[in-house]
């Protein structure tokens, strides 16, 4: 199993959410609204705002556990959808899951993805 963390930018996240819900099997993916900054720094944007005494950009963060048979598929459709050419639009990290476990039913592994 893997987890797709991806930071992108808030006015994509609609697109990006409408074309995850068709990928059949999609398990789920939790949304976090959280700011940042990048190379630029959070700085010669209009977007900038002070938080914790310093200039960060808000963003979304999608998080995702798939199996790895879906991750290559979640990766480029989340880049594809969160593409707009600017600076800022964001990253893709994955990274490998070793457990999952579904509260409601004691499934573990992809079962209870
Ligand atoms: N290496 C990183 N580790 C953790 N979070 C990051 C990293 N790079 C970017 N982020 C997060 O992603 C957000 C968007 O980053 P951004 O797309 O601006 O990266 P960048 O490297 O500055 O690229 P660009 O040149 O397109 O601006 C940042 O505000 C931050 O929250
Ligand atoms: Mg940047």
């Amino acid at each position: 199993m893997k987890e797709i963390k991806a930071i992108i930018q808030p006015f994509m996240l609609q697109h990006v959410i409408d074309a995850l819900k068709q990928i059949p099997d999609m398990p789920g993916v939790t949304v976090s609204e959280v700011k940042g900054f990048g190379r630029g720094r959070a700085e010669n944007t209009d977007k900038s705002v002070t938080a914790w005494g310093t200039s960060v950009v808000p963003k979304i963060k999608l998080e995702t556990v798939v199996a790895d048979t879906m991750a290559d598929k979640v990766v480029h459709t989340i880049q594809q959808h969160a593409h707009t050419g600017n600076i800022g639009d964001g990253k893709i990290f994955v990274y490998p899951v070793s457990q999952v476990v579904k509260i409601r039913t004691d499934e573990s592994g992809e079962a209870a993805l």
